[in-house]
């Protein structure tokens, strides 16, 4: 008699992110990791699927423009003697040169995707480095719409106004897909987000992370402040995510709060095609991208999963059972759960 050997089907977890085939949920998110050649190469080494590079900033672009202009107004100026005084601009690298060098290199270097990030928030000439980084070789373009509606005259209408044109506008100049990260901070988040992908965006990624200035009593002075994440943070893109999902024609990318494994899990449960990290890996190092994976594959071994694909959504607002667990009334059932354990 020949003993029959139990097959245990090996986890898939390929996922697909704005039409991109990626081999695994695991995303390194914009940060200081893959502004470096050598921490991209670690990153794949490690098993990340693809990577978002830092973001070029809209102020960095103007800023860099003004200069160049002065510099062309300079040589105009002066006289030919004199001229041999100033840098010639054939040597003047600016910062989005630089930043399409990195770009290039990174593609060169890497065989995972590569998303290019413009952070920005009004229309502008800054508009046009979307499709410089779509020659560059970006993969994809991230528009990491961080602002602080400051103005006390703007209204939250006219601030979504200007996004929503702002991805359109980015989105007609590009070929590649687009992804838009925004904050949480609308009145009527899921409607906004409708409205994203209504003018062109093709995933969103949920949440950025702003930062909060501190006020030093000693110095008296307003002190930049940025601490990293921790787990405990993931539950607010985790909520939107779970509302989002299935309801939307875009992919989702979780960012903020993606430490473990566990939290990779938690993602995908609520319906994200990828989990993007940046805090765990600059605290753990890039290698930490395999340990994450390790211990998703062992939770999904452990829950009778066989793929990604099979676990994406399956804790969804419109696939539980009590959809309320998501909106207010898990609100007041917290509170009072919270206060009865006090009795
Ligand atoms: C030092 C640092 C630099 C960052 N730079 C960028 C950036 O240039 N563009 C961007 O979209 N996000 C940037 N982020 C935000 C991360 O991409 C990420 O969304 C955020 O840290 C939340 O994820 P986490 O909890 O995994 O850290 C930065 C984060 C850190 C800590």
């Amino acid at each position: 008699m020949t003993a029959e050997l139990t097959v245990v089907p090996e986890f898939d977890l390929s996922t697909t992110y704005l039409g991109l085939q990626l081999r695994s949920p695991l995303v390194a998110s914009s940060g200081p990791l893959t502004a470096r050649i050598d921490s991209l190469l670690s990153l794949e080494q490690a098993g990340v699927a693809a990577v978002v590079l830092p973001s070029l900033f809209e102020e960095q672009i103007e800023h860099e423009d003004a200069q160049a202009d002065r510099l062309a107004d300079l040589h105009s100026d002066s006289n030919p003697e004199a001229t041999g005084y100033f840098p010639d601009q054939a040597d003047y690298e600016s910062v989005a040169d630089r930043y399409l060098r990195h770009l290039e290199e990174a593609k060169k270097a890497l065989s995972i995707p590569v998303v290019a990030s413009l952070n920005g928030e009004t229309s502008g000439g800054w508009v046009r480095y979307a499709r410089l980084l779509e020659l560059a070789g970006a993969d994809a373009i991230e528009l990491n719409l961080y602002g602080l509606a400051a103005d006390l005259d703007v209204t939250g209408r006219d601030v979504e106004d200007e996004q929503v044109e702002l991805v359109a506008l980015v989105k007609a100049s590009l070929s590649i897909p687009l992804a838009v990260k925004i904050g949480p901070n609308y009145s009527a988040l899921g409607n906004q987000a409708t409205r994203f992908i209504d003018a062109g965006a093709d995933g969103l990624v949920l949440f950025n992370r702003f930062y909060q200035p501190d006020i030093d009593p000693k110095t008296r002075k307003v002190a930049p402040a940025l601490e990293l994440s921790s787990s405990a943070e993931l539950r607010l893109p985790l909520r939107w995510t779970a509302i989002l999902s299935g309801r939307v024609e875009a992919s989702l990318a979780v960012t903020t709060g993606v430490h473990t494994g566990a939290d990779v899990a938690r993602c995908l449960l609520a319906g994200a095609d990828v989990a993007m990290m940046t805090s765990s890996l600059l605290v753990n190092g890039a290698g930490h991208v395999a340990a994450v994976e390790r211990e998703l594959v062992e939770w999904a071994a452990e829950s009778g999963f066989e793929s990604v694909a099979q676990l994406k959504g399956s804790v969804s607002q419109r696939n539980v059972a009590d959809p309320s667990a998501f909106e207010r009334a898990n609100y007041m059932s917290t509170l009072i759960g919270f206060t009865n354990s006090f009795r």
